[in-house]
């Protein structure tokens, strides 16, 4: 078995902002029947740590970033978990990122530097029992991994991974945090750690990482382009002979249509019909000829949600419904809160898992507006509930769903979803209008939810690309 280290902010089922937590929470599953053995490094936040019931202590640190720490082995939801308890880093209320006030926790960069050190020492041998061969960190929240690895005892033993789930995060810190992130004056410069006289902690993995990886084949060519790469495009081109992109899967048992405990099950598309009665009633919205869309997401300006706002007349002209389930932005949250006074719009501004098993599976179509969208998973999501996609062409989005076009309708059709370019609300209201033709044509509307149904979208071809990309790094045994 090959031995990886997983360096993670957030891991479902115990800690979840985004889609970084479903990766991180699947990834050790989905390869363990591939030959690696993965454990996860993750902060000790009040809810690990309440999930954890104890743990055993293996390590312990005297100074760790401003206070002592311990690492603590658990087994928590079949994964085989590290944790780093610091209290004076991660023993807070409000969220994991951020404040109260809404704002970044002010001392992050060090939250999670101490993260990546730890996984550095581990590397390094910090734990009596067990040393990996690989540390895969991801976001700039391990950044800084592969860069404390590079320059510490395990420089060229262990190997480093980083995968970028998101570029728009890149971890800054003023130059004068050199020292209290544990940096070299010597490492502060354009081809080390530093940007635009800042620290960069994803810049840090991007520059020593042994490979770096993000979660879709189109984003990793994208990421090479000024519009996308977020200004690291260049540092991202020097070093494209390492870069790949591997698609994220879903896991297909919580995520299933025809067992999900939360929802009336079905196998196949017309069994979603009394799921989408009961998402009707559930959000207040009348009975409609046209399609019932719903969205589930962050609200963010990545999300692309404010075009759906301008496009919106477009599909209730049509006779179709949307149903909304997100939080994030205050502007955003309160234009779809106004948006809702018609009668066939309904929101919830809020955070609900089983509410959106519940919309999945009483959805006719899924909408993902995205201005960039490194994999997606909610369209993944969608395809597994015959919940028709309608996406933007980009990143994920481009690799995960077959657009209707003559030639995918035409014959056998093979169309699993709607894509619309540019990502601009006209194009936006121009696709929803198609959805709505399609909708009114049903059997070959049933025909696109059965291929999106039978579209495969678990992990294991992703986790033998993963096992494989392991396995090719130098020094690593097959
Ligand atoms: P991102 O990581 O950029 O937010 P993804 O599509 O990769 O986008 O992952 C988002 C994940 O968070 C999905 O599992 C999605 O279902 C979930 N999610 C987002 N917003 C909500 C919400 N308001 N309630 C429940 N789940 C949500
Ligand atoms: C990020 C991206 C999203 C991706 C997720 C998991 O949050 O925004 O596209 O699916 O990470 O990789």
């Amino acid at each position: 078995m090959t031995r990886v280290l997983s360096v993670t902010s957030e891991c479902a089922p115990l800690v979840k902002t985004g889609g970084l937590a479903d990766v991180a929470g699947a990834l050790p599953g989905a390869l363990a029947g591939a030959g690696v053995q993965m454990r996860t490094l993750l902060p000790g936040y009040p809810a690990v740590m309440a999930a954890l019931d104890g743990g055993e202590v293996c390590a312990r640190l005297g100074d760790c970033f401003g206070g002592a720490a311990r690492v603590l082995a658990a087994t928590v939801a079949g994964l085989d978990l590290l944790v780093l308890d610091a209290p004076h880093l991660y023993d807070r209320g409000a969220g994991i990122y951020l404040s109260d006030t809404g704002r970044d926790w002010p001392d992050n960069p060090e939250r999670f530097a101490a993260l990546s050190w730890v996984a550095a020492e581990i590397a390094g041998g910090l734990l009596p029992d067990w040393r990996p061969e690989i540390v895969h960190a991801h976001d700039w929240q391990g950044g800084l991994a592969p860069c404390y690895i590079a320059r510490g005892p395990a420089a060229g033993q262990v190997r480093t991974v980083l995968t970028i789930h998101n570029i728009a995060f890149q971890g800054l810190a003023p130059a004068s945090r050199l020292s209290a992130l544990r940096l070299s004056s010597a490492d502060f410069t354009p081809e080390g750690v530093e940007y635009w006289g800042q620290i960069s902690a994803l810049k840090a993995g991007l520059v020593f990482a042994d490979r770096i990886t993000t979660v879709s084949p189109t984003y990793a060519e994208e990421l090479l382009t000024p519009e996308f790469g977020m200004g690291l495009e260049g540092v991202l081109a020097a070093r494209r002979n390492v870069l790949s992109g591997i698609l994220n899967g879903i896991d297909t048992c919580i995520w299933s249509p025809e067992a999900d405990p939360l929802i009336t099950p079905y196998a196949r598309p017309e069994g979603k019909a009394a799921n989408k009665s009961a998402l009707r009633a559930e959000f207040g919205l009348p009975e409609a000829d046209g399609p019932l869309c719903i969205v589930i997401s962050r609200m963010t300006e990545q999300k692309g949600l404010d075009l759906l706002l301008d496009a919106l007349p477009t599909l209730l002209d049509r006779g179709g419904q949307l149903a909304v389930l997100g939080s994030g932005d205050p502007v955003l949250q309160a234009a779809f809160e106004r948006a809702a006074r018609h009668p066939n719009v309904a929101v919830r501004i809020g955070y609900d898992e089983a509410l959106s098993h519940r919309m999945m599976a009483g959805g006719d179509a899924i909408l993902v507006p995205s201005r960039f969208e490194p994999c997606g998973l909610t369209q993944l999501y969608g395809l597994r509930y015959g919940t028709v996609p309608l996406v933007a062409l980009t990143g994920g989005l481009a690799d995960t769903v077959i657009p209707a076009t003559h030639a995918t309708l035409a014959g056998k059709p093979v169309a699993t979803g709607i894509q619309f370019h540019p990502v601009t609300a006209q194009a936006l209201g121009n696709a929803l209008a198609r959805l709505c033709a399609l909708y009114a044509q049903p059997k070959l509307w049933r025909r696109m939810q059965r291929n999106a149904m039978a579209h495969p979208v678990g992990w294991d071809h992703s986790a033998a690309a993963y096992a494989a990309l392991y396995k090719g790094l130098p020094g690593i045994a097959t």
